[in-house]
Order: C-alpha cells, then structure tokens, then sequence
C-alpha cells in the first residue's frame, strides 16, 4: 500500500470523515454528483431524524465475549449484515471504481450491486469473485428489456435488482450549480474544476482515457450506449414514464434466478411486488436523491414487515453508523446497504479504502452491540428499540420493557 493511501487511511475514523476527504480530492462536479440531494434535502434529513426517533434500552452484564455479526441472503452467508448499494458512473469518481468496489466486497465478504448506469462493461465486474448482484433501470420496450435480461443472464449475474425509484430523472438544479450535468458538457469551468485536483486528474481521469479511451454508459441496455460526454447519454436516462405494473411482471416472466425491486416506499407497492412474485425488497428513497420530502424507508418498515413477512427486506438511504444498521436490524430489516460512503473511499484511496470503511462500519456494529448487551444479529428486536415520542406523544417507557422481565415478585 503506498505512502498516499496510507496516509488518507489515517484520516478516515468513521463513516462522515470519507466525505470530508472526498470533498478535497474530488474535483466539484464529480463530488456534486455523488454528493447530491434533491431540492431543499428535506428527504435527506427525514433519512437523519428517522434514526433520531429510536433510543436503545440496553442490557447490562452480558458475557458479550464472542459477537457473531453474519448475516445470510439467499443462501450465502455474508460477513456482515451490510453490502455496498449500486451507484452508476463510479468510475468518474475512482479508476475502474466498480471494480474497486466489487473486489473490496469479495475480500470482505459482503455484496455489491453493481449499477446499470456504470463505465465498466458488466461481463467485467462479473468475474470478480462473488460478484453476482446487478442492478438495471429498465429499457423503456419489452424488446429492450428482453435482450438486456438475456444480457445480464449471461454474463453470470444471479441477482437482478430493478430501481423503480425513477421514472423521470430529478430536478438538476443542485446539479447544475455544482457544476455536473449529464451528459457530461466539456467546459473551461470543467476543466478547471479537473486542473485544481491533479490527483483526480492524473490518476482517475487520463488514466481511464489512456487505457480505455473516453467512458461509455456500458450497461443500460443490452448493447455498449453512448460515451459520458455525447447527447445521447441523455437517452439512457429517459423514456420510462410509460412503466406501470405489467412491466415488473413481464421481468418476473424472463428472470428466472432472484428478483428484487429497488425503491420502494409505499406499503401498497411492496404487496404488489409480492405479488408479482419477486424474491425480495430494498425499501429506499435513493438516499435523498429523487423526490424532496419523502418519507424516510426506516419509517415505512414496521408496515411493510408487517404484511410481509416470506421474503427478505432490505433498506438504504443515510447509514453511516453501526448503530443506523442495527436500528433497522432490530426493526426486521433483513440486510442494509450503504451508498455514498464506499463511492468516497473508492475515490479517497481505491480498493483499500473501500475495505476500510467496511472495517469501520462492521467494527462499530460490534462494538455497539456489546454496549447493548447483545451477541448475536437474530437477538435484534423491537424490544431492544425505545421511542421516545409516537406523533409527537410522548411514550412511558414501561410500555418498551417486556412484561417477562419484570421483578416484582
Ligand atoms: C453517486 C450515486 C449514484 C447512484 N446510482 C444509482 C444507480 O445507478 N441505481 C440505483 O438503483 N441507485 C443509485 N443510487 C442510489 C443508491 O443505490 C442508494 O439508494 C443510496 O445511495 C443510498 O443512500 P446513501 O448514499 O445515503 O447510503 C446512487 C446513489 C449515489 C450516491
């Protein structure tokens, strides 16, 4: 490991600190991209408060000596109860960066979906070791989607996860103020942003452009689409205000290995894709990224777990502690996935720093479940979780402590 990247190692202690970093190695287009929240982030901090709204009642003198923190999915056990979210164009921001991140989760055994939206042909990142989520935005034909399926399929993918969350691209407005459009427009201001961070520049930009020539969205459809710079990126991003129901009906007809959906907030919703037959759920509102003033995925799981209980449900959207992941843990979350953080550390210090910011993420969930008094992921409950107010009322804390542990006899 060099000097550098041991170096940006140092500085990162937790799950914030990344950011931090990759504020002032990232040029600002690419950071405000990544960075990005819609409007006024009011989904962003609703993802913050949701957390907010549950303290832990802990347990004392508990042997906690041995903590297992496995988690199992679809009949892998992984070693932590978190994976890296899918996140496109990664590779503006790290050199090959969904590589970066699919050979960080290999050696740290836990899952990455690979984005649909990135610059790495998909039958690459497939060979990674354990590589086997993809997630895609749909085509807007069936004919479209019939041959990307087939696509996926046969590059090895056993994982298909479909994002609903995107019918129209969101308002650019913060985009555009930061400087990033897609596509990418080629400006003095651009270029300048690239100038200001050499590193960025040398490292990730013209070594991408050296050894792959310019990046093209690889994999939105079942052939190469067009490079980050050209008008017909914005194609890829469009023509799917059409998609109703029977869209995710004809996927469950061509997919035969596990079906997940992406993006669902709405109870309602989640019955439907059940119906539909999928073999699991990621509850998101896409960290803040698409609709403002959405309700946060944490507030919606105790419903949607409540009607369904046969199938795994997942939630991202604003993890950055080990105590977010057990709080949705304890709330009958199956898995979480984590977004932004892993895209920074990818860009901050490559593949070490996306192992390290897991480290950091499963060392906290460790430590933080010894102070509650627990050994083991199956312990997590509601009984666990404290909420102080319910619609602004205030809750007696007798009602959290389980009637069997009372001793007044
Ligand atoms: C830079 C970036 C790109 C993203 N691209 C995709 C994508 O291609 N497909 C998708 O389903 N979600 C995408 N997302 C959403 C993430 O999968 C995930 O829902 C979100 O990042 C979770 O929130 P967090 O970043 O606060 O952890 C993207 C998010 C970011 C930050």
């Amino acid at each position: 490991m060099s000097f550098l990247t041991r170096r940006a190692l140092s500085k990162i202690r937790n799950l914030h600190d990344v950011e931090r970093l990759a504020r002032r190695k990232l040029p600002r287009p690419i950071f405000g991209y990544i960075d990005h929240v819609a409007e006024d982030g009011r989904t962003q901090r609703a993802n913050l408060t949701a957390f907010d709204a549950y303290s832990f009642l802990p347990k004392a003198f508990v042997n906690v000596s041995q903590i297992d923190l496995q988690a199992e999915l679809y009949g892998k056990r992984y070693a932590v109860p978190f994976g890296i979210a899918p996140m496109g164009i990664s590779s503006l921001s790290a050199y090959q960066g969904d590589l970066v991140l699919a050979r960080a989760a290999a050696v740290r055994n836990l899952p990455m979906i690979m984005s649909g939206s990135s610059l790495v042909p998909m039958e690459e990142v497939a060979k990674v070791e354990g590589a086997d989520w993809f997630q895609a935005y749909l085509p807007g034909t069936p004919e479209g989607i019939e041959a990307l399926i087939e696509r996926i399929k046969r590059a090895g993918f056993k994982k298909l996860v479909v994002t609903l969350d995107y019918p129209v691209p969101p308002n650019p407005d913060n985009l555009r103020r930061s400087g990033f459009s897609s596509p990418l427009e080629p400006s003095l201001r651009l270029a300048f942003d690239g100038l200001i961070r050499p590193d960025w520049l040398c490292n990730t930009f013209l070594r991408t452009l050296w050894k792959h020539g310019m990046p093209h969205f690889e994999n939105n459809h079942a052939e190469r689409g067009a490079p980050v710079i050209s008008r017909k990126a914005a194609r890829d991003f469009s023509g799917r205000r059409h998609f109703d129901w029977s869209y995710l009906d004809l996927v469950r007809r061509l997919w035969p290995d596990t079906l997940i959906v992406k993006g669902i907030l709405n109870p309602n919703d989640a019955v439907r894709a059940h119906r539909a037959g999928v073999d699991g759920i990621i509850l998101s509102n896409h960290g803040g990224r698409q609709l403002d003033s959405t309700i946060s995925p944490l507030q919606v799981l105790p419903e949607v777990k409540h009607r369904i209980s046969n199938i795994p449900i997942m939630i991202d959207s604003g993890f950055r502690r080990g105590t977010d992941v057990i709080k949705a843990l304890a709330l009958g979350a199956d898995f979480v996935f984590v977004g932004r953080p892993f895209n920074y550390a990818a860009a901050c210090a490559g593949q070490a720093g996306v192992e390290h910011v897991a480290d950091l993420l499963q060392r906290e969930i460790e430590r933080d479940m010894a102070l509650l008094g627990l050994t083991s992921l199956s312990q997590l409950d509601p009984s666990c979780l404290y909420q102080p107010t319910i619609n602004g009322l205030e809750q007696p804390l007798v009602n959290a402590v389980p009637v069997a542990e009372e001793v007044n006899s």
